[in-house]
């Protein structure tokens, strides 16, 4: 008996064996190509997952990324404007140490007790004597009194010409506050709901300070208005017995240097 060779047709198998075999030959084939196309499209899908994640992290690392640059940025605009105004006031300090009073502006925990004792729903103007750099005028902002309100009253120009850039919806009298009336003569349209100050009234004799408050009281203030100042001083720089005044002092404010009290006068019978 003759064996056909392995993997050769039998000589004998019928056309009909001979079809059905290449059928199943060409539905093998068939689902091998679908198969592979199939996973031609996965890996596809696949690399576009990793492409759409890619540039969600790339984009978020972008984000993250201008928005520290941009707090980096604000910061060091920060540090340069702080210490430039601490430049500028030791230099107002070493050409007139007597009218500017201190060797560095207030500080924000200062100015911020200040503005405390300000009103802001309280109509009309706000005066603010010897702003300086204007850290109090910022603590007033800050209290919700509008920019457009206030009216600062500033002997050096140097601090003015600042202040007007700082502050330009605010008034700026480049003047001085000892004679407050007759400076502001002009400037406010209405009296003022307080007069906040900053001047180093212990370089004046004491005549003179109660004339400023005085003046201040008749000429410029509403009735029941507080005039408030800030002192390093241990007592009230306004002479308060046989004033006509009330008052009020804060607790000392210790993160200033050096450290400070505010007064808060009222005439008693307004
Ligand atoms: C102690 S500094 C205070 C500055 C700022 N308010 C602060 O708290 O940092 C006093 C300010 O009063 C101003 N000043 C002094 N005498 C003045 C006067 N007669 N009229 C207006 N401003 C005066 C000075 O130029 C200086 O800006």
């Amino acid at each position: 008996m003759v064996h056909p060779a392995p993997g050769s047709r039998p000589r004998n198998a019928s056309l009909a064996t001979r079809l059905g075999q290449s059928s199943v030959a060409a539905r093998l084939e068939d689902e091998v190509r679908l198969t592979a196309a199939e996973l031609a499209d996965s890996v596809a899908q696949a690399r576009l997952r990793v492409a759409a994640a890619r540039y969600k992290v790339e984009d978020e690392v972008r984000n993250t990324a201008g928005k520290l640059k941009t707090r980096v940025r604000k910061a060091a605009d920060e540090a340069r404007a702080k210490f430039g105004d601490d430049a500028r006031f030791l230099k107002s300090w070493i050409d007139s140490p007597g009218r500017t009073g201190a060797v560095a502006p207030s500080s924000p925990f200062l100015a911020k007790r200040m503005a405390s004792y300000v009103d802001p729903l309280v109509e009309g103007p706000v005066v603010e004597i010897g702003p300086g750099t204007g850290p109090v005028t910022e603590a007033l902002i800050a209290r919700g009194i509008d920019e457009s309100r206030l009216v600062l009253v500033e002997f050096a120009p140097e601090f003015c010409e600042l202040l007007r850039g700082r502050f330009p919806r605010a008034t700026i009298v480049e003047g001085d506050a000892y004679a407050l009336s007759k400076t502001l003569e002009g400037h406010l349209g209405e009296k003022a709901s307080a007069v906040v100050s900053s001047l180093p009234l212990f370089n004046r004799p004491p005549a003179e300070r109660s004339a400023l408050v005085n003046d201040a009281f008749d000429n410029v203030l509403q009735p029941g208005a507080p005039f408030i100042q800030f002192t390093y001083a241990m007592v009230s720089p306004i002479t308060r017995k046989g004033s006509g005044l009330k008052s009020q002092v804060s607790d000392w404010v210790l993160r200033n240097i050096p450290p400070a009290r505010v007064w808060v006068y009222r005439r008693a019978k307004p």
